[in-house]
């Protein structure tokens, strides 16, 4: 035997008993965002590297080490595998004229990105977002919209008391760079204060270093100049403004003039929802305004807002991740049939799914008594029999699985219509 082959490391596989978490997630998800009027955007999971390079930002973790990236071998061309999506969806708008004469466009996707980071709790290679991006809306009340959509959907998943909503304002492009400056100030007066890592951000992407889990670092973020400091008026009172909306609405939130996201794009609003792993914070997801991304993607000024949540981190907070649906996953009926009767027992399988029922059978053709025993252990409602005498008659012998209810035969013509109604009446 050869060696086994096993998966990429931080890719890991969904297996059938996740599966109907995920399942229910998306869906919740999907209902949710539909009813705010977000239609459903679907992009390539391969993009021309440069999109990426410039719009989330050179300096940023994410470009500088955690993208894969290659080339086409064909023609050489570099292309990357997409770590987000709101650049995608910007880029897709555009192209396809979408956001013309001023248009505006709300839409949501999920699926998966790849990033290239340390694998671990809640931290994986491969991931899922389920993300949404209201595009052409200045705001705010579209900022707060997403926050509510955002609230009802772990309202239905049960989840809302787990998570908190943290909020920050970001200020415009001249306040952020006049608040740079002074920030790399503060942070070289203390340099010798400062982890490896953060000295190397100094000159790079400082404000990376308000978010360093460095203890001793932390110490020096606590006392840096703060952004708020050089805000202006009209940022203040877009941020008054989506504050006020979400105090209208009842939305707890907490302000974190730390919380700063780490793509550059970002401005004005910004806001997480955060939950307690196993002994740190995690967050679930991740949003805020981009205004000046159609620029960089080459489009004509038009405002943004959107979100992304970890699908990974949603499943795991639910109270049963592993739990189905009820029933999801049992068949209706088995069909029990001999091999010289397989054919038979396969027409009469095809027509009851024809029905909508769905139907198992043992495709090995085991004996009578092995075919039966998997019809119990399916969790079945009714086992079909297809034997010699049934098929001579043109009919079928049926043995209700769940309850006491004797075994009788009838025409195969007549078996849907029945079991339909042994199944409406509580079979
Ligand atoms: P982000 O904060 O980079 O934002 O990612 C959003 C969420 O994706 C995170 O809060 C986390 O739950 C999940 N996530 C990120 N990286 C990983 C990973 N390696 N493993 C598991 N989960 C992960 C964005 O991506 C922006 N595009 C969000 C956005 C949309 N902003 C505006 N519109």
């Amino acid at each position: 035997m050869g060696e086994t082959i096993r998966s990429v490391r931080g890719m890991r596989d969904i297996l059938p008993a996740e599966a109907g978490a995920w399942r229910r997630v998306e869906s919740v998800a999907r209902d949710c965002l539909e009813s705010y009027g977000y239609r459903e955007i679907r992009t390539p999971i391969v993009e021309r590297t440069e999109l990426f390079r410039r719009q989330l930002g050179e300096h940023t973790e994410l470009v500088e080490k955690e993208m894969y990236t290659f080339e086409d071998r064909l023609n050489g061309e570099s292309l990357t595998l997409r770590p987000e999506a709101t650049v995608s969806t910007m880029r897709a708008l555009l192209e396809h004229g979408l956001l013309a004469g001023r248009r505006r466009q709300k839409v949501h996707y999920c699926g998966p990105m790849f990033r290239h980071e340390r694998p671990q709790q809640g931290r994986h290679r491969q991931f899922h977002q389920i993300g949404a991006e209201a595009v052409g809306h200045a705001g705010p009340n579209v900022d707060v919209e997403l926050v509510l959509a955002l609230r009802r959907m772990w309202a239905r998943l049960g989840i809302g008391g787990r998570v908190r909503l943290k909020v920050n304002n970001l200020g415009d492009a001249s306040e952020r760079a006049a608040h740079r400056r002074e920030l790399t100030e503060h942070f070289r007066r203390n340099r010798e204060r400062l982890d490896e890592h953060s000295r190397r951000r100094l000159e790079t992407n400082p404000l990376r270093i308000l978010d360093s889990k460095s203890e001793q670092t932390r110490a020096v973020a606590e006392e840096a100049p703060r952004l708020d400091a050089h805000l202006g008026g009209d940022s203040r009172a877009f941020f008054d403004g989506f504050l006020g909306g979400l105090a209208a609405a009842g939305v707890a939130h907490e302000i974190d003039h730390r919380l700063v996201r780490g793509l550059d794009y970002y401005g004005k609003t910004v806001f997480e929802w955060v939950y307690d792993g196993e002994g740190k914070e995690l967050t679930l997801c991740g949003g805020g305004r981009y205004d000046g991304l159609a620029e960089q993607v080459g489009g004509p000024p038009i405002p943004g807002c959107g979100f992304a949540l970890g699908t990974e981190r949603l499943v795991s907070l639910l109270a049963d991740p592993e739990g189905a649906p009820a029933g999801a996953g049992r068949p209706d009926v088995f069909v029990v049939a001999p091999a010289a009767h397989f054919a038979a027992g396969l027409g009469i399988a095809e027509g009851l799914r024809d029905r909508g029922m769905s139907v198992a059978m043992d495709d090995e053709c085991g004996s009578f008594r092995s075919q039966l025993r998997q019809a119990n252990a399916s969790g079945a409602a009714f086992a079909v029999l297809v034997g010699d005498e049934e098929v001579a008659a043109g009919e079928v012998s049926v043995k209700p699985l769940r309850d006491e209810s004797g075994q009788f035969r009838i025409g195969a013509a007549g078996l849907a219509d029945r079991l339909e109604t042994l199944r409406d009446n509580g079979a």
